[in-house]
Parts: structure tokens; sequence; C-alpha cells
């Protein structure tokens, strides 16, 4: 099964296995990963599931963020930067096996 690294704000990484098909707030919610926190479900209308992709997956992790999407992130916390998606978004595949992404100090 693919895995999935959450980096917190501290530095602490979590190895998670999340299945295909699934997305990758709701992978951080099912094993304990407190940096998601993934108010409203994945409804794309809370933006407490604020991440950073890594560098490396940014342009792997499916389609970009749509419109409603981005105008969300506004609402974030924390910093805003390219590289932020809201988890809930983000749905696994097999290809993405090692997916990293780091969470924001904060999602309130
Ligand atoms: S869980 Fe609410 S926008 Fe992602």
């Amino acid at each position: 099964m693919p895995t999935v690294n959450y980096i917190d704000a501290d530095g602490t990484r979590h190895v998670v296995e999340v299945p295909p098909g699934e997305n990758v707030m709701r992978g951080a919610l099912y094993n304990n990963v407190t940096g998601i926190v993934g108010e409203c479900g994945g409804g794309l209308s809370c933006a407490t599931c604020h991440c950073y992709v890594d560098p490396a997956w940014t342009g792997r992790v499916g389609p970009p963020a749509s419109q409603d999407e981005r105008d969300l992130l506004q609402a974030a916390a924390c910093e805003v930067r390219p590289n932020s998606r809201l988890s809930c978004q983000i749905v696994m595949t097999e290809a993405l096996d090692g997916l990293t992404v780091a969470l924001p100090q904060t999602q309130y």
C-alpha cells in the first residue's frame, strides 16, 4: 500500500499507509497525525487540512488546485506558499507512494 510522509512543523515524521482512492486528509486523521484537522470532512469549506507538498511532488499530485481550492486556501491559518494544497483534495494512487507533505504550525 502506498505511504505518505507527514512532516509536523517540529520536524517529526509520520509514515502512514494510505489506500489508493483515499485522500491525504483522511490518511492523516485515521492515523492520529494531528497536524491536519479536516474540520469539514473534505467538503472544501474549512482550510484546516492545509499542507505544503514537498517540491519533488508538486507536479505529481493530480490535477492542480481548482479555483475553489485556491480561494479557500486564502483562509488558511498559516502562510500560503506556492506549494500549499488542501490535503482533502489530493487523492492517493499507487504512483504517489512516498508522497511527502509538510504540515503548518497550526490549522487555526
Ligand atoms: S477538510 Fe475542509 S477543506 Fe479540506
